[in-house]
């Protein structure tokens, strides 16, 4: 497409969903002049300020699905909980949907995913299907066991560790894993083109809070500054490409995969988010192509950008503190005086605890460097609810 052929009252790109990943792609649209609308259901959505078009609805509803859909050249989705079957029935009419909501049905299931990767002789955690309550399964499996909801979870929600059968266990349609003693946690971001071609970025290693289960850093380097060995990297490589070719998915992948404690060092495929990830926002200060950028690409048949990093760099996701409420932002001023940051704020208006509010990326000479500086900015920004005596939404240095 040229970017300039759809008719009046249409637009380029639909998304379903309207959050910080959305926002992020709308900005790389912009440069291309694209024309962008969105569906969220909360009015305040990232995506609400930005779009040229904001539908406020639910995800789940066939009629708003539709109406974007049907307005759209190509329409592509920032969040895995949506309605697959309203999706698919747009597609087998016609409409043009990327990745397929096919690739979403297996992946919004997590044993369907499983059993994908499994066909394709990918290496992952011992696992099986776990129904409600089957003790008799879940005895079999051994302990410790990760139990996992097939759908709907998302940040370790709906993840847990059973360690007897009588561990409270999550209610709903399950599986269980074997518990993996991680060393630690990497991400490789793959780009597929309409035609398969893949572009793939180098793996960057995700660190996370404990208690609450969220990537708090990420940490990006050209390989020969990586702090993953390479042949950690070429493995984790080549088992992110073979994933995302298993599901046959056009746009943008994040592939989180664990390397395992111990001489071994086994690097094991844990999930496939098939959209833009959190992994990857350091890639919009640090590479060639951002992961926004290469998933317009890759979903409007753009030819693909190069992957390069051009610098070590850390994310770190600025989260919600204190009590919730009306955002407050201190210390920006401070953050942006330390060398090589950028920070990045989501535009959400209420404050939570624990919710993503904004990242920051530092770049270094060396990935050492990065991490110092990224700690330091991370340290004077605090993001919190304001109280009713504070400035709505503002901004203090
Ligand atoms: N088999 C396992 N062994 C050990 N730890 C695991 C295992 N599976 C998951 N975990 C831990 O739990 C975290 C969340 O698991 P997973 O990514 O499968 O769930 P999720 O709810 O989809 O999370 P998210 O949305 O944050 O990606 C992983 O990042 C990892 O730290
Ligand atoms: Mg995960």
């Amino acid at each position: 497409m040229s970017g300039h052929d759809v008719p009046g009252g249409c637009y380029h790109l639909g998304i379903l969903g309207g959050g910080q990943l959305g926002r992020m792609l709308i900005a790389e649209a912009r440069l291309l002049d694209l024309r962008v609308a969105v569906l969220d259901p909360d009015p305040d959505a990232p995506c609400a300020a930005l779009a040229d078009r904001f539908w406020c609805g639910s995800l789940d509803d066939p009629a708003a699905i539709s109406r974007l859909i049907d307005a759209c050249a190509v329409t592509t989705w920032e969040i895995e909980h949506i309605n697959i079957d309203a999706v698919s029935e747009r597609v087998e009419h016609g409409a043009v949907v990327r990745p397929d909501p096919a690739v979403l049905r297996i992946v919004q299931d997590k044993a369907a995913q499983r059993r994908r990767f499994a066909e394709a002789g990918l290496p992952g955690p011992r696992w099986c299907e776990f129904p409600p309550g089957n003790v008799s399964t879940l005895a079999a499996f051994g302990f410790p066991a990760v139990q996992k909801l097939r759908w709907g979870g998302y940040d370790g929600r709906g993840v847990t560790t059973l360690h007897t059968t009588d561990t409270q266990q999550l209610p709903g349609p399950s599986i269980l894993e074997e518990l993996i003693a991680i060393e630690y946690e990497l991400a490789v971001l793959v780009a597929r083109a309409l035609d398969g071609s893949v572009v793939c970025y180098d793996p960057v290693q995700m660190r996370f809070d404990p208690a609450r289960n969220i990537c708090t850093h990420v940490i990006a380097a050209p390989p020969q500054m990586s702090l993953i060995r390479p042949e950690i990297a070429l493995e984790a490589r080549r088992i992110a490409q073979a994933a995302v070719t298993a599901l046959d998915g056009v746009g943008i992948f994040g592939v989180e995969l664990f390397v395992e404690k111990g001489s071994t060092g086994r690097v094991l495929l844990n999930e496939v988010a098939p959209r833009p990830h959190n992994s990857g926002h350091y890639t919009i200060d640090a590479c060639a192509t951002s992961q926004f950028a290469q998933h317009l690409r890759a979903v409007l048949g753009l030819p693909l950008g190069s992957a390069e990093i051009f610098s070590p760099a850390v994310m770190v996701n600025l989260l919600g503190a204190g009590e919730p409420g009306p955002v407050a932002v201190d210390g920006l001023e401070r953050a942006l005086s330390v060398p090589g940051v950028t920070v990045h704020l989501y535009g959400k208006r209420r404050s939570v605890p624990g919710r993503k509010m904004g990242h920051l990326t530092a770049l270094g000479t060396t990935p050492e460097e990065a991490l110092e500086r990224a700690n330091r900015a991370a340290a004077c920004i605090q993001i919190h609810g304001a109280s009713a005596s504070q400035s709505q939404g503002g901004h203090s240095g």
